[in-house]
């Protein structure tokens, strides 16, 4: 099956006015390409709950705080559009940074109490360049159903927040992180990563669990819950730790475990960065 591909508002627009006055539900998955597993999971979802999905593909400027970052980004259309039209996709959107910011835009949208920790800390503006590219995404397709992955858990908070407080007629849905048979969750950074450093890679999702079975044994420290993860990290020299929190539904750090908290953490691996988090009910 074939998905059409558009480039320009207008054109997404009119692709689906019809499916629109139809009253056919929308699904939007967006994207910043490098498609791998972890998307085909929210586009199978997607396609599974809606009838028209679309995959937005757009490698957003404003939510990097590293040029090069933006530059290294992967990009391969043909490889997307491929893996889209086996999903069963039916339009793909992949705008132009003109097509998207004509101008240097003059309107963010932000969540400065959700983005204060975890990767709002070190990733200065990302969140408020992921909040309005969203939004504007939002606006564009207008879907009834957006999905996301689990991995970028603060990212899922903001957006899910920005709904509720800009009341967007859009339900979000979470969809569970995939990962290699090695626990290390997908990531379009994976690519980037040595043979070395990809062998030391899976410690992150290892040095988590360990803190969940921790936690899941009696341990409700938030400060013996981040050393257990910072212990095993230490193992992997090539592994140098950004943050580890224990955080709660707000993405806050607790100090005690008293209700179902996410453990989250970043780590570098020469000059990739790598993302993962547990949520951790209590028993
Ligand atoms: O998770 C991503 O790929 C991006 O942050 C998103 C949500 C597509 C916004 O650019």
């Amino acid at each position: 099956m074939s998905a059409t591909v558009v480039c320009t508002i207008a054109e997404l627009r009119q692709s689906l006015c019809e499916a629109r006055r139809q009253g056919r539900r929308i699904g939007c998955v967006p994207t910043m390409g490098a498609l791998h597993a972890g998307h085909a999971s929210l586009i199978q979802r997607a396609r599974a709950d809606t009838d028209v999905v679309v995959v937005t593909i757009f490698v957003n400027p404003i939510q990097f705080d590293r040029r090069e970052d933006y530059e290294r980004y992967a990009r391969n259309l043909d490889a997307d559009r491929a893996l889209c039209e086996s999903l069963g996709v039916d339009l793909i959107f992949a705008p132009s940074v003109e097509e998207m910011y004509p101008r240097s835009p003059a309107t963010f949208v932000e969540s400065p109490r959700l983005a204060e920790h975890l990767c709002g800390s070190f990733r200065p503006g990302h969140f408020r360049g992921v909040a309005t590219v969203v939004a504007k995404l939002f606006n564009m397709v207008q879907p009834d159903v957006a999905y996301f992955g689990e991995k970028d858990a603060q990212q899922l908070a903001i957006i899910e927040h920005m709904v509720e407080d800009l009341n967007f007629p859009v339900t979000i849905v979470r969809v569970a992180t995939v990962r290699e048979p090695d626990g290390l969750a997908l990531s379009s950074r994976n690519q980037r990563l040595s043979p070395e450093e990809r062998a030391q890679a899976p410690a992150l999702y290892a040095a988590l669990c360990e803190a969940r079975r921790l936690l899941l044994s009696g341990e409700r420290s938030a400060v013996r819950l981040r050393r257990a993860v910072l212990d095993h990290l230490s193992r992997y020299p090539l592994i140098r730790p950004e943050y580890v929190e224990v955080v709660d539904r707000q993405m806050q750090p607790v100090e005690e475990v008293r209700s179902t908290v996410r453990i989250a953490a970043a780590i570098w691996l020469g000059d990739t960065r790598l993302i993962d988090n547990l949520e951790c009910p209590l028993p």
